[in-house]
């Protein structure tokens, strides 16, 4: 089937954009049906393209509502401060993007304290360590109550691994248990849905609220989903508004994602596939690590082991040469494979990489510049072109 996904989706033609599926570009049917869709004033709740993609969502989610954002930063927000009374706590992991990336909303915005927990390598937080959380003593009145416990699936930080149904399943019960809710960061969760090989509901089902992104492997332009049952998600579209996420015609956005739920899921499989590809690649290649290992999604992650480059220095020399990566915490790089890489491009990536580091390449020289090659430290800044490798990287980006 042609999707018609833009060739070069990410930036100009020529290069390989591994940094992020963010980067996808909309696809032809999604512009089409955002011209054609029905539109109404979606804050009065009247805009049908959006009330069409809420009730797709949520069906495909086995949830009974949900509610469009604009990020997923918002929807994992709304869902917190749905959930969480001022002065309660939020379980998360450690390598979270709620906890890492959406720049402490919760507590800004929701008087909610955060704990973060370690993730351990396979994405999970271990079990005894929430219900350590969990069990605080709630006639002890110096103890903020736990009110929600946060997962992630697929684990960005953790390689892009999708957690399984019985863990999930366990931190349910542990939940349930406790009285506190369950919230799913599902930015990805068709890439672990596919992974896995089961329907979205199979995972949504474990927890109360689930967000999933539109705007990254699916290709969408914009927008996330919030999905739960119709009192939590009423009270997700009150935070909605509060936060300035209330929009108006906001179909035009919905009509591409009502496309990226209906034409590309199916298609996750062959990303997947080319980040295998890409890891077979890499692990051919003198001085690469792959950390943690093969992929189960669409991301791999690796680590240089050559003296003659930093991380930085490396992903800048990629870069010049056409493949774009980005370090993602750890001293780890990260590529993502999307609609906008195809196996020819993966090829190209492994060639230019291969360049880099074959014994007598080029090194140091004449790639890189003295600045360039500055130990790599959290939220360096480093020498860079414009036009080329955006040249902030706090600890990663997304
Ligand atoms: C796991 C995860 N959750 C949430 C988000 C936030 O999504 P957005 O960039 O739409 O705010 C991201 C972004 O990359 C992500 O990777």
């Amino acid at each position: 089937m042609d999707l018609h996904v833009p060739a070069a989706a990410g930036g100009a033609a020529g290069h390989v954009e591994l940094r992020s599926d963010t980067f996808t570009l909309p696809t032809e049917p999604m512009l089409a049906a955002a011209v054609a869709a029905p539109l109404g004033d979606d804050v009065y709740g009247e805009d049908p393209t959006v009330a069409r993609l809420e009730e797709l969502a949520a069906a495909l989610l086995g949830k009974d509502a949900a509610c469009l954002v604009p990020s997923g930063t918002m929807a994992n927000l709304t869902a917190l401060l749905a959930q969480c009374p001022r002065g309660s706590k939020a379980i998360v992991g450690r390598e979270s993007d709620i906890y890492v990336y959406e720049a402490g909303g919760a507590s800004m915005c929701g008087g909610i304290v955060y704990e973060p927990l370690p993730n351990l390598p396979d994405g999970t937080i271990g079990l005894a360590g929430i219900e350590e959380a969990l069990a605080v003593d709630r006639t002890d009145p110096q103890f903020a109550l736990p009110a929600l416990v946060s997962l992630e699936t697929p684990q960005n930080r953790c390689g892009g691994l999708p957690l399984s149904l019985g863990y999930l399943a366990e931190v349910a019960a542990l939940t349930r248990r406790y009285g506190v809710a369950l919230h799913l960061d599902g930015a990805r969760l068709f890439n672990a849905a596919t992974a896995l090989g089961v329907a979205p509901a199979e995972i949504a089902r474990h927890a109360d609220t689930v967000q999933i992104c539109l705007s990254k492997g699916l290709c969408a332009p914009i927008g996330s989903v919030l999905a739960g049952d119709r009192a939590t998600i009423a009270a997700a579209r009150r935070m909605r508004k509060l936060l300035g996420g209330g929009m108006r015609q906001a179909g035009v956005i919905a009509a591409c994602g009502i496309v990226a739920l209906t034409e590309m899921t199916g298609r996750l499989a062959e990303d997947h596939e080319n980040a295998a590809r890409l890891a077979r690649g890499l692990a051919g290649l003198p001085g690469v690590r792959l950390d943690p290992g093969p992929p189960l999604t669409n991301m791999v992650f690796f680590r240089i082991q050559d003296e003659r480059y930093t991380t930085r220095s490396f992903i800048e020399a990629a870069g010049r040469l056409g493949v774009r990566v980005e370090e993602l915490g750890h001293g780890r790089i990260r590529a993502v494979t999307h609609a906008g890489v195809p196996a020819e491009a993966v090829d190209r990536a492994v060639e230019v990489f291969g360049e880099l580091l074959k014994p007598g390449g080029p090194g140091k020289l004449p790639l890189d510049t003295p600045e360039e090659t500055a130990p790599d430290t959290p939220g360096e800044i480093s020498a860079g072109t414009a036009g080329e490798i955006p040249a902030v990287t706090p600890g990663g980006s997304r």
